[in-house]
This record gives structure tokens, C-alpha cells and sequence, in this order.
């Protein structure tokens, strides 16, 4: 049987424009309802005591939607970032960030930064925010930065192995996942931490994000905890 509790959970949040076609609303309130699930997912993993929260929130992929709904979404990253200091220091929770950060906007980046910096003390839950965040677009970055290691003399190509790689990954901070959640029922991974999750139990949820809340979080781990890992082995 898995232990009880992930140490690392990972999510898509998909299915906030869904959401917001069933209800004849722009797909900016979809995502407006996405963000009040974000902080029961916060609290979720907070109850339970998991270490690590990655959310996929804004894909290498993304920039490609109309300007109108990436614009959308950067305000509304840059204002959770801020409305939110307050509210994950009190819940005991760090900030981290993955991707290229770079590409985002001054608002948000400077915001971002603010928070990670505000929140850089706190010893519970570290929440991590894939933003401009491509699986495909890290591993090239960790192959480029081996390759300066190389170059420099200060790594042996011989001695490069997974657990070397994983120190030029974005993620090298953290352990890998131990368990995915994609909602709204679609079976892909769209690109989101794919050398991490090797060994990561997969657990699909039919409900939109907007819709998945503490309970479906709380279930999934539940899911989690009846399943048999065996990483390969008997
Ligand atoms: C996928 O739904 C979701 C996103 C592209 C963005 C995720 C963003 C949030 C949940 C907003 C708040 C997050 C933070 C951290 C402030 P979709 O638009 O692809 O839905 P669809 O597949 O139904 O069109």
C-alpha cells in the first residue's frame, strides 16, 4: 500500500473555461472561480500535512490564447499573489515558482517575487506555481545548463546520471510527486513535469476545477492511499 499522505501532490487545474460555458459567462470567471479552489487546495494539503503543492497554473502553451484571456489571467495571478501573502503566512505556507519566469509580465513577476521573498521563512506546506511552465522546455534547460557544467570542467560526462539531472531540473529543490490530479475527466499531461513524475500514481476527476474542492481533494487522496506502489519492483 502507498503511505497514507503524499509528500508531493502535482495538478492540473483544467476545466475552467468548461465551467464557465455551462453558465454563458466569460472564461475570465472561470478562472475567477478556479482561484477560490486553489486556496481550498492550499488548505486541503495544509489539514493533511502534505510537504509539497505543485499547481500547473499557466503553461509554456498557454501564451498561445487570445491576448484578452492571457491578460486576464496575469491579473489574476498578480492579485492572488498579493491578496494571498498574508493569508499563507498565517497558514505556515512558502511560495516557490517554477518555470520560465521571465516571460511573465513586470506586474505579476515583481509580485511573484514579493511574495516568494514574504513567505521564504514559513516551514509548512511549500506551494509551488509552474507559471510559463513547458516539461519539454525544462529538460532542454537542464540539458543546456549540463552541458555549461561540462564545458566549465566542473561536471565528468561519465558521471552523469537521473539523479545529476535532477539537480539541472527547475524541481531540484524538491522530491518528485507521489501523486497527479487532473480534473475534468481528460487523460493527458499536457506537457507538466514529465521526467518527475515517472513513478507518480495518477488520479483523474471528472469534476471541472471551479467545481473540485476540499472534499475532492481530500477524496483523491483517499485514492491515493489505496493503491499499491511498487516502483517497478515485486
Ligand atoms: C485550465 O482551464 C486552467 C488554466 C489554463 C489556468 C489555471 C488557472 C487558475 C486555476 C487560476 C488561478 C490560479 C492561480 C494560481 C491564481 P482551461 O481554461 O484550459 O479550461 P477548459 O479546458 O475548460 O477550456
Amino acid at each position: 500500500m502507498a503511505q497514507q499522505i503524499p509528500r508531493h501532490i502535482a495538478v492540473i487545474m483544467d476545466g475552467n473555461g468548461r465551467w464557465a460555458k455551462e453558465r454563458g459567462l466569460p472564461r475570465r470567471e472561470g478562472h475567477r472561480a478556479g482561484a477560490e479552489s486553489v486556496r481550498e487546495a492550499i488548505e486541503a494539503c495544509t489539514e493533511l500535512k502534505v510537504d509539497y503543492l505543485t499547481l500547473y497554473a499557466f503553461s509554456s502553451e498557454n501564451w498561445k490564447r487570445p491576448k484578452a484571456e492571457v491578460k486576464a489571467l496575469m491579473t489574476l495571478l498578480e492579485r492572488f499573489l498579493k491578496d494571498k501573502a498574508d493569508e499563507l503566512n498565517e497558514k505556515n505556507v512558502r511560495l516557490q515558482a517554477i518555470g520560465r519566469l521571465n516571460d511573465l509580465p513586470k506586474g505579476p513577476l515583481t509580485q511573484l517575487h514579493k511574495t516568494i521573498e514574504a513567505t521564504a521563512g514559513n516551514t509548512g506546506l511549500t506551494l509551488i506555481l509552474a507559471l510559463s511552465y513547458g516539461a519539454r522546455e525544462e529538460i532542454i534547460d537542464g540539458v543546456k545548463s549540463i552541458l555549461r557544467h561540462v564545458r566549465d570542467g566542473l561536471l565528468d560526462p561519465a558521471m552523469i546520471d537521473p539523479d545529476v539531472f535532477d539537480k539541472h531540473l527547475y524541481t531540484r529543490y524538491y522530491p518528485d510527486p507521489d501523486l497527479l490530479i487532473r480534473t475534468s475527466g481528460e487523460m493527458r499531461l499536457s506537457n507538466f513535469l514529465l521526467w518527475q513524475i515517472s513513478y507518480a500514481e495518477i488520479v483523474i476527476a471528472d469534476k471541472l476545477w471551479p467545481d473540485f474542492r476540499k472534499a475532492d481533494f481530500h477524496d483523491a487522496v483517499a485514492a491515493y492511499a489505496a493503491r499499491d506502489r511498487r516502483f517497478g519492483a515485486l
